[in-house]
């Protein structure tokens, strides 16, 4: 097994950023598993299959071919591409539509069990960084370094609401932050690995923190356990 690194939280805790960074500086590979799951909900969208539908689900899940690669990304980064039968979805996977799809569609067992087993696969001989909902509880149990990420909701809507607006979308904060919580919520309920923290997991509450002191606190944290 490689150094492992699990970080875990609900939406909008500043996972990606924080583990993007840390991974970089610290030479680890990063592998975001939220994106896995959203390739999976665009195909059930675009299937047009219900996503609460379990046999449904588990049918066209088989026909799901979900694959992950690097590319070189901005400032020297590799960045992680998605392919969903051969084709890169990483364009189609940030938005609300398919986020909330995911939501939904990572609650059904065989859609867990695919992917789970693809990332367990992909941490097997790797020094990685990995982020998502069960990584320290279910994913990657050995991990040598477990954070739960975590910040009030009204503070996660604040960072969707400026993310969108920098991308010229305008929306509601009252609204980000009530999907956000409902999101939370089916996270955080479902009887397939909810998220949860896990026991030996550190906590970090970014609420009144910057991306850079969560980063440097997690990668003190790595620096200390990798030695
Ligand atoms: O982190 P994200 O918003 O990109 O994740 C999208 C959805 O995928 C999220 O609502 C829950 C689900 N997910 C999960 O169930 N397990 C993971 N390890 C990662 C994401």
């Amino acid at each position: 097994m490689g150094f492992n690194v699990a970080i875990d939280g609900p939406a909008g805790a500043g996972k990606s950023t924080i583990a993007k960074l840390a991974a970089k500086k610290l030479n680890l590979i990063y592998v975001d598993t939220g994106a896995m799951y959203r390739a999976m909900a665009l195909f059930m969208l675009r299937e047009g299959v219900n996503p609460q539908d379990t046999e449904a689900v588990e049918r066209k899940c088989r026909e799901a071919d979900i694959t992950i690669g690097y590319e070189p990304g901005e400032n020297e980064s590799r960045e992680q591409v998605v392919y969903l039968n051969g084709e890169n979805v990483n364009a189609y996977l940030r938005t609300e539509a398919v986020g909330n799809m995911a939501s939904v569609v990572s609650a059904q067992p065989a859609v867990r069990r695919k992917l789970v087993e693809l990332q367990q696969r992909l941490a097997e001989d790797k020094d990685c960084i990995m982020d998502g909902r069960d990584i320290g509880t279910c994913v990657l149990p050995g991990a040598q370094v477990k954070v739960y990420l975590t910040a009030d909701s009204r503070v996660r809507a604040k960072r969707r609401f400026d993310e969108l607006f920098r991308k010229g979308q305008t929306c509601d904060l009252d609204r980000v932050q009530a999907d956000i919580e409902e999101r939370d919520y089916r996270d955080m309920h479902r009887e397939a690995s909810p998220l949860t923290q896990a026991e030996d997991a550190v906590v970090l509450d970014t609420s009144e923190m910057t991306i850079e002191e969560a980063a440097a606190e997690l990668m003190r944290l790595c620096r200390e356990r990798r030695n």
